[in-house]
């Protein structure tokens, strides 16, 4: 059976994904149709499972954690915001059969900062976690004009994470989670996935104050993400998940796949009464 006009999601765990509702919103608004699926895939299995789909036919897939690294070496052509994070969520499969990967996330992410007002030039972000959505956000904060400090469970990764943003060392700085002790941030980014697992990332919760902006690219339906919980237990205010970041990168996605950009704000609105 062909799998012409199907687009799968490849990730594992993927049960919490909402990206098949977003799909089926995005279709009733444009008028175009296509069947969007999400496909759980085993660690050792992936490579062989992406063959096989484009192989059949399949029109495009998203990638989620933990295979967004590896999909990479899969991909005929990428992006150049691709090869700046090095990490792919979107694969297009071209006319000619070869495929193009891409990576919306950084740029769904900048979207909903500022469609949240929660971002400015010269804002004190501090970043936490260095896999594949860290490394998407980290070349659209900085052209952003923001002023990064970088932590992560493994410090190594956040620091050849930023290597290749030589131009912009005055603009990063590295710290190890417990260095972190000053309250001197504007908005705070978990960019670990660790709410999958419903874990925190371990960082000293004191400096989270009702001033600072806080955002989690994880989301949850109908409730708090762990680490969003822990900040609103420091008294954080301005609290908030990823699930606009999740709708504007697949709107990204979307545009990639089928060359129309859907209209976010309003299926935002629709989704976020039903989230
Ligand atoms: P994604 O594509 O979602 O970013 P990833 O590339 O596997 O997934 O990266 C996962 C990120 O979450 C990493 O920064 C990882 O930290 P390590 O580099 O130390 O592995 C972080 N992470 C995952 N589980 C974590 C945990 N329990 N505590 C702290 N950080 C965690």
């Amino acid at each position: 059976m062909s799998l012409r006009n199907v687009f799968t999601l490849f990730g594992n765990p993927i049960k919490h994904s909402y990206s098949p509702e977003i799909h089926k919103e995005f279709q009733k608004f444009t008028g175009i149709h296509y069947v969007y699926q999400k496909h759980l895939v085993q660690h050792h299995n992936f490579e062989k499972k992406i063959k096989k789909f484009f192989n059949s036919g399949g029109s495009g897939a998203n990638i989620t954690t933990p295979f967004k690294k590896r999909s990479l070496f899969l991909c005929d052509y990428i992006t150049k915001r691709a090869f700046m994070s090095r990490s792919i969520n979107t694969i297009k499969r071209q006319s000619n059969g070869s495929l193009l990967g891409d990576d919306t996330d950084g740029i769904g992410l900048i979207y909903d900062l500022n469609r949240l007002q929660i971002i400015k030039k010269n804002s004190k972000l501090l970043l936490i976690g260095s896999g594949g959505a860290a490394t998407s956000a980290i070349n659209y904060l900085l052209n952003f004009g923001c002023n990064l400090t970088i932590t992560n469970r493994t410090l190594s990764k956040a620091f050849r994470m930023a290597k290749m943003y030589q131009s912009y060392k005055n603009k990063i700085q590295i710290l190890p989670m417990k260095d972190i002790t000053k309250s001197s941030y504007n908005l705070v980014i978990n960019a670990t996935s660790c709410g999958i697992y419903d874990k925190i990332p371990n960082i000293n919760y004191s400096i989270i104050n009702k001033n600072v902006f806080c955002y989690d690219m994880f989301y949850k339906k109908n409730e708090d993400t762990p680490f969003l919980m822990n900040c609103r237990k420091q008294g954080a205010s301005h609290c908030f998940d990823g699930f606009g970041m999740l709708i504007a990168q697949a709107a990204h996605t979307f545009l990639l796949w089928h060359g129309i950009f859907p209209c976010i704000n309003e299926i935002y609105k629709k989704l976020n009464k039903n989230f």
